[in-house]
C-alpha cells in the first residue's frame, strides 16, 4: 500500500523585509499517525491573514519566530479522519491551529486552540471568516471596543478586506450609519451593493480626508481602523466629541522600522475631542465569542447580514493567497480551500 502524502509548506528564508512567495517551499512527507489520546486532521480550508508575515520575522514579537524549514502557522477548519481521543471523532469538523498542511495531529490540548465547529447552515469556511476570528473581530471590536450606538456615524478603514467586510452590516443593523474606505472602485462598490455600507472613499484616487468630511457631516463617533497611517489621520480630522477610535490592524505599518513609521497629525485632536484611541487583540474577548457567533448567525439567516469570501483552490496557493494581502487583490475574507470533506456534505452557500 502506498503511504499517504502529507503537503506542507515550510519556511525556506526569511522576508527581506517584504514577504516573498520564495520565502516558502512546498514538501511531501508521509501523512502522520495519531498516537494514544491524539486525532489526525485532513485540513479543509485554511485561512490567511496580514499578520503572518510577522510569524516570519525574528524579533517582531508575536509569537516565538519560524525556524528554517518549519511548517507555517495558520488556523484551518478540518475534518477528524482518525481519532484516539475521547472528545473528538471521526467526522467531527474542528477549527484551530492546523499549519499550512494537508494533514496534522492534535491532542486537542490549548496550544491548538481546536474547536468543534457545530453551525451546519452555511459552508465550513464561515467557521475561519464570518462565524470565526475575523468576524468576532468585526462585531466585538464594534460593539465592546467601539460601543457604537443607535444613531451614529461609524467609518471603517480596510472595509472590503475580511474582518471590514463584515462591519457595514453589523454598524447597519445596530442602528448606525456606516462608511467604508477601500483601494479601488470595484470594492468601494461592492461595500454599498452588497455588504451593508451606506457610503464608499476609494483612497487611491480620492482625498480621504476632504472624502470623510463630506460624506460625514455630522462628523464620526467611531472609526474602526484596519490599516493605520494616513488613513488613520484623515479620519481624525473629522472625530466628534467623545468619539472612540479603534485600533483593530495596521496593515500599513507592519513592516516599517520606527523611523519609515507615518507620524500622526491629527492625534492633538483625540484630547481636544475628549476621544478614546484603544488597540485589542481578539483572544482576550474569548468569552463573547459564542454571543457573536449567534448574533450574526441569526443575521445571517434572516437574510440581515451577507458575507464576502475570496476562495483560491489548492495548498499550492498559500504563499500567492497570502501576498494577495499586502498588494490589495484580496476582496473580503481570503481563505484556501484545500479539501472537500469524505464524512459529511458541507452545507452551501444560501
Ligand atoms: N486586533 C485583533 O485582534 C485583530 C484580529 C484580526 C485581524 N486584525 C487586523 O485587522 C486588519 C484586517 O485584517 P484582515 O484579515 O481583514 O485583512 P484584510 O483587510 O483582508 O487585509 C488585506 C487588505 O488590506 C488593504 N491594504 C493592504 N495594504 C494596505 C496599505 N498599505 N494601506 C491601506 N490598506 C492596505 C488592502 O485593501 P485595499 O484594496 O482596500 O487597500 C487589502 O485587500 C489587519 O491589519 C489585521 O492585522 C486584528
Amino acid at each position: 500500500m502506498t503511504a499517504r502524502v502529507n503537503r506542507r509548506w515550510v519556511m525556506a528564508s526569511r522576508p527581506d523585509p517584504d514577504v516573498r512567495e520564495d520565502n516558502f517551499q512546498l514538501e511531501s512527507v508521509p501523512v502522520p499517525a495519531p498516537g494514544p489520546g491524539q486525532f489526525l486532521i485532513r485540513t479543509l480550508y485554511l485561512s490567511l491573514a496580514p499578520v503572518m508575515r510577522m510569524y516570519l520575522i525574528d524579533g517582531a514579537g508575536i509569537e516565538k519566530p519560524l525556524e528554517t524549514g518549519e511548517t507555517m502557522r495558520g488556523r484551518g477548519v478540518g475534518e477528524v479522519v482518525e481519532s484516539n481521543h475521547p472528545g473528538f471523532a471521526v467526522g467531527d469538523i474542528v477549527q484551530g491551529k492546523l499549519g499550512w498542511q494537508e494533514y496534522s495531529i492534535s491532542d486537542g490540548s490549548p496550544y491548538f486552540m481546536m474547536y468543534k465547529v457545530e453551525q451546519r447552515l452555511v459552508p465550513f469556511s464561515t467557521a475561519l471568516g464570518v462565524l470565526g476570528m475575523t468576524g468576532f473581530t468585526s462585531y466585538l471590536g464594534l460593539t465592546k471596543i467601539g460601543r457604537i450606538k443607535h444613531g451614529e456615524t461609524v467609518l471603517v478603514s480596510g472595509a472590503a478586506g475580511g474582518v471590514g467586510s463584515n462591519c457595514g452590516f453589523i454598524a447597519r443593523n445596530l442602528g448606525c450609519r456606516v462608511v467604508g474606505i477601500a483601494g479601488t472602485d470595484d470594492k468601494c462598490r461592492l461595500l454599498v451593493d452588497r455588504l451593508g455600507y451606506e457610503a464608499a472613499i476609494n483612497y487611491r484616487t480620492e482625498d480621504a480626508e476632504q472624502r470623510v468630511g463630506e460624506l460625514c457631516p455630522q462628523g464620526v463617533d467611531v472609526f474602526f481602523d484596519n490599516v493605520g497611517g494616513p488613513i488613520l489621520d484623515a479620519a481624525l480630522a473629522h472625530i466628534n466629541r467623545y468619539a472612540r477610535i479603534v485600533l483593530c490592524g495596521r496593515i500599513s505599518e507592519y513592516l516599517k522600522s520606527d523611523e519609515e513609521k507615518y507620524c500622526l497629525r491629527n492625534w492633538w485632536r483625540v484630547g481636544q475631542h475628549r476621544a478614546g484611541m484603544q488597540g485589542f487583540f481578539i483572544y482576550d474577548l474569548e468569552k463573547h465569542f459564542p454571543a457573536a457567533e449567534t448574533q450574526m448567525a441569526e443575521w445571517i439567516a434572516a437574510g440581515l447580514m451577507s458575507y464576502q469570501e475570496d476562495v483560491l483552490e489548492g495548498i499550492e496557493q498559500m504563499p500567492r493567497a497570502l501576498m494577495r494581502l499586502y498588494d490589495g487583490s484580496n476582496v473580503g475574507k481570503q481563505l484556501v480551500k484545500v479539501a472537500t470533506p469524505v464524512t459529511t456534505v458541507e452545507p452551501r452557500r444560501q
